[in-house]
């Protein structure tokens, strides 16, 4: 029983690396993806290091980078015009000798996709690692990660992959030298008092969360055989909310006109975001996220660091009744303004 088990997670993580076009022994499975940054940054980077990043972060690469400041890591946090990467402001910053570069390929805010590949070599040429957190789009955009100039991806199963909550993974480019963040039994070498050197097992200390794996392997397989275009009827719905709520004159949209991945960002005049995602809660049964979204510099840098936006997000099994009920909602409450 215990083989077998092992055998799932084998299983788990050869569908993933055929997912992501990686081989599998390049994939450490991790509870989500903010361990998986956790572990790619403070994996990668101590004291001398620099690092370079975005203000469209979200805090799960803003926080460990400020706790790595304390340690004495140089973190250059780029401003983000208009929401977006600018390419020439990351190529400046690239003339100091920098360590690792870490942005996140889609904004969890605006839903906005960053030019990964043009931002990864540029790292890359300039000798730095670039970590892509790829928690908004793995599952929604084409990700081929043995094609593009990634170094290090952090990604959950339980987002566009639709696999169960708590599970995630790093996958690192073979060669590219790491710390682990845990340390501990791995069933593996268990005659040497220090951690094995090899992959996964160096990574994947304590007991593997089998259900979860086996749940996300299943998941990838599911995505695998169906292709991105199991989003599209989200994606759809997406352009179509976006679509018929820019013309009322109490929304301000926060979301590019061409949806990419099905988020739309919106303020209702100047209510508090908070409160009208409760208002939807409670009165219309639809649920947003209010608030800052866990990137208040994405927030400051949109003009909403007080107000925060109300995001509605569209997703596998939503349907075209649930589109007409959040737009009738919308509009029931731009009435009141
Ligand atoms: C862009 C981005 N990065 C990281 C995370 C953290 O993901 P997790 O909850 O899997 O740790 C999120 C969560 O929403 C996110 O949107």
């Amino acid at each position: 029983m215990g083989l077998e088990a092992a055998r799932f997670v084998l299983a788990a993580r050869e569908q993933l690396g055929e997912l992501l076009g990686v081989d599998s022994s390049s994939l450490i499975f991790t509870k989500n993806t903010t361990e998986a940054l956790n572990l790619a940054l403070f994996g990668s980077l101590g004291p001398g290091s620099r690092v370079v990043t975005g203000a469209m972060e979200h805090n799960s690469v803003l926080r460990p980078l400020e706790a790595l400041r304390g340690r004495g890591v140089d973190v250059e946090v780029l401003p983000a015009p208009g929401g977006e990467l600018d390419l020439e402001l990351l190529e400046e910053a690239l003339k100091k000798r920098t360590t690792m570069v870490v942005l996140s390929h889609v904004s969890n805010v605006t839903g906005a996709v960053l030019p990964l590949a043009q931002a990864g070599k540029l790292a890359q040429d300039a000798g730095a690692l670039f970590l892509a957190d790829v928690a908004q789009s793995l599952g929604y955009l084409p990700l081929n990660l043995s094609e593009l100039p990634v170094d290090l991806a952090a990604f959950p199963g339980h987002k566009g992959l639709l696999g169960p909550m708590g599970t995630g993974g790093l996958y690192v480019r073979p060669g590219v030298e790491l710390e682990p963040l845990l340390y501990g039994g791995t069933g593996s070498f268990s005659d040497s008092l220090s951690q094995p050197q090899v992959m996964p097992d160096r990574f994947e200390a304590g007991t593997p969360n089998l259900p979860g794996i086996m749940g996300l392997g299943a998941a990838a397989k599911f995505i695998q055989e169906r292709g991105q275009e199991i989003h599209r009827s989200a994606l759809l719905l997406g352009q179509k909310f976006r679509e018929q709520v820019a013309d009322l004159p109490q929304i301000t949209v926060y979301s590019p006109e061409q949806v990419a991945v099905p988020v739309v960002s919106v303020n209702f005049g100047q209510e508090a975001s908070e409160e009208v995602a409760t208002i939807l809660s409670e009165f219309f049964r639809v649920a947003v996220r209010g608030g800052l979204h866990c990137a208040p510099l994405a927030h400051r840098t949109l003009g909403t660091g007080s107000q925060g936006a109300v995001r509605f997000s569209f997703g596998y099994g939503n349907t075209q009744k649930d589109l007409e009920g959040a737009i009738g909602a919308v509009q029931a409450i731009c009435q009141k303004l």
